[in-house]
């Protein structure tokens, strides 16, 4: 499914007849789902790996006998992966090969402002930024993605977006499946033109086409034994509802920040965009030959949007792995620094069906130049983002911290959002209360809505810590 090489020029593409209709998207289950390389680092000194990527163009053949025109880390289509570890450095150098500006933001993690990706802080084409990730934080599983101004939406879409597994002792203790056994996926929608090209407009409501890494609503070969699967919404607007079709709840064991407290049993698993959830399927309670569809209820017509990936039990295997009853300690809710300030955040947009819908925060679009809350260093705060708009779901992602929803419409958070979080939905009308600490480093930093359409639109805001 990958390609590597330079983007075919437009007229190089395979050509439509004058009435064909829309690409034609494969049967369910017809294509193999791709498991993201992992990036070897160029060179690992001391306590530093270093990486060097070009942002490019390249191909990817997603729908059969056609060649998608994709924006790349490094070629890759679905993107890469890069492992880390808690205390010890990473360095990526990216050389922007696009003709626009880009900006790389590690969605999850605690950097300075300058290794941040804000979104004014882009680098040109032709030019080479480095970013330095001090890994100052526990495990989690984290990804990366452009952040430039007005373009995030459009640049995630047509596939900047990257995988960063961040591991750390604790979690390397416990006895989870690992290395094969542990695969990303990066579930999304997405929208394709006759030609077979990856269709883009902001807010649009036609993405039917579900992408499991990058593959159409593939298969995926699996051993009779337990997985660690990290999902992560990678859609600008999606919302995910998944279950398992055989009716077996998810076991989920991870949040944005890493491990639950306790495994949680799942009967259907929300992910808005940008959130990551790890569940782990033990495919040795079904015999060889069986096949389970991953299945959304989320919004959306099912027959176009309701399977999302099968898993095709191939094989036995042994499996020494387990879920561990407790996976980690917390601090309770009860227990958290107590908080100085509460603030009050909205979240609107227009609803009226204007054909430029703009986002708000507060009443007030993103503008660069304003600092709209500053806060101080090493303080706890409370935080109550509300959904104003009656039918558009949004959620609510800060840079730099991971949080605790401590309430979801007034009661306690529920134990998938228990753990420690960085994108939290907000459906129509709701608010959730959050609990923020600010510590890490001092700068400015956004939050936003990441709907990235929603955060494209202006629904975004800064922070700065002093
Ligand atoms: Cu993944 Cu500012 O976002
Ligand atoms: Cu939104």
């Amino acid at each position: 499914s990958l390609a590597g090489g330079e983007a075919h020029a437009a007229g190089a593409l395979p050509q439509a007849g004058p009435h064909r209709a829309p690409a034609p998207v494969p049967p369910a289950f017809s294509t193999a789902m791709p498991v993201p390389p992992v990036l070897r680092p160029l060179t690992s000194t001391g306590n530093v790996d270093f990486y060097e990527l070009t942002i490019r163009k390249a191909t990817a053949r997603i729908l059969p006998g056609i060649a998608t025109e994709v924006l790349t880390y490094d070629g890759h289509f679905p993107g890469p992966v890069i492992h880390a570890r808690s205390g010890r450095r990473v360095l990526v150098r990216h050389r922007n090969g696009l003709d626009m500006p880009v900006s790389v933001h590690l969605h999850g993690a605690s950097v300075p402002p300058s290794s941040d990706g804000n979104p004014m802080d882009v680098f040109g084409p032709g030019t080479s930024r480095t970013y330095v990730y001090t890994n100052r934080q526990p495990h989690a599983s984290l990804w990366f993605h452009d952040h430039s101004h007005h373009m995030e939406a459009e640049h995630v879409y047509r596939g900047l977006s990257g995988t960063y597994l961040l591991t750390d002792a604790l979690e390397q203790r416990l006895p989870l499946p690992k290395g094969r056994y542990d695969v990303p996926i990066t579930i999304r929608d997405a929208r394709f033109d006759e030609h077979g090209q990856l269709a883009y407009t902001m807010a649009d409501r036609n993405r039917t086409t579900i992408l499991a890494n990058g593959a159409p609503t593939p298969s995926f070969e699996v051993a009779a034994r337990k997985y660690r699967l990290r999902l992560l919404n990678g859609s600008n607007l999606r919302l995910f509802a998944l279950n398992l079709s055989d009716g077996t709840p998810l076991i989920q064991i991870a949040s944005d920040g890493g491990l639950l407290e306790r495994p949680v049993a799942v009967p259907v698993l929300t992910l808005s965009p940008g959130e990551r959830a790890d569940v782990v399927v033990d495919f040795s309670r079904h015999p060889v030959g069986t096949r389970l569809v991953l299945t959304n209820s989320g919004p959306g017509r099912p027959e176009q949007v309701g399977k999302v990936l099968r898993f095709d039990v191939v094989r036995t295997a042994d499996d020494p792995s387990r879920v561990p009853e407790v996976l980690r300690t917390l601090p309770p809710a009860s227990a958290l620094p107590a908080a100085a300030v509460t603030r009050h955040i909205e979240l609107s947009m227009d609803e009226d069906g204007r054909p430029d819908p703009r986002g708000f925060i507060n009443g007030q679009l993103y503008d660069p130049d304003r600092v709209d809350t500053t806060v101080a260093f090493g303080s706890s705060e409370i935080w109550n983002v509300t959904n104003t708009n009656k039918r558009v779901a949004h959620n609510f992602h800060l840079h730099l911290v991971q949080f605790r929803v401590l309430e979801r419409g007034g009661r306690p958070a529920g134990p998938t959002e228990a753990g420690l979080k960085d994108t939290v939905r907000v459906m129509p009308g709701e608010t959730v209360r959050l609990h923020v600490t600010f510590d890490g480093f001092r700068g400015e930093y956004v939050y936003h809505c990441h709907m990235l359409d929603h955060s494209a639109m202006g629904m975004m805001a800064t922070f700065r810590v002093r």
